[in-house]
């Protein structure tokens, strides 16, 4: 069986004023949208500490920046290449 994969994305007050919100709406919309709810964990989490280059997002333990509306698509596509 394939592992789940573990997404956390910072819920600090820094990336929320750099758009989070709409990463996080975006992030369920794609995860439901591609079956992809059983295969992958996703959370809100406290400051990463790199607040200047928010929005932060955790995929497995690695840390992607400047996670914005405008780029998520193209990394959660490669990200869930596998998967879909
Ligand atoms: S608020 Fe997101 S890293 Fe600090």
């Amino acid at each position: 069986m394939a592992q789940r994969i573990e997404m956390q994305i910072c819920l600090g007050s820094s990336c929320f004023s750099r758009g989070n919100k709409d990463v996080v709406m975006f992030i369920k919309e794609y995860l439901k949208k591609n079956h992809l709810d059983d295969k992958v964990v996703f959370k809100g989490a406290r400051c990463m500490g790199r607040c200047s280059n928010g929005p932060n997002l955790n995929i497995n333990g690695v840390i992607i920046e400047e996670v914005t509306i405008v780029k998520i698509e193209r990394i959660l596509e490669k990200e869930f290449a596998g998967l879909i």
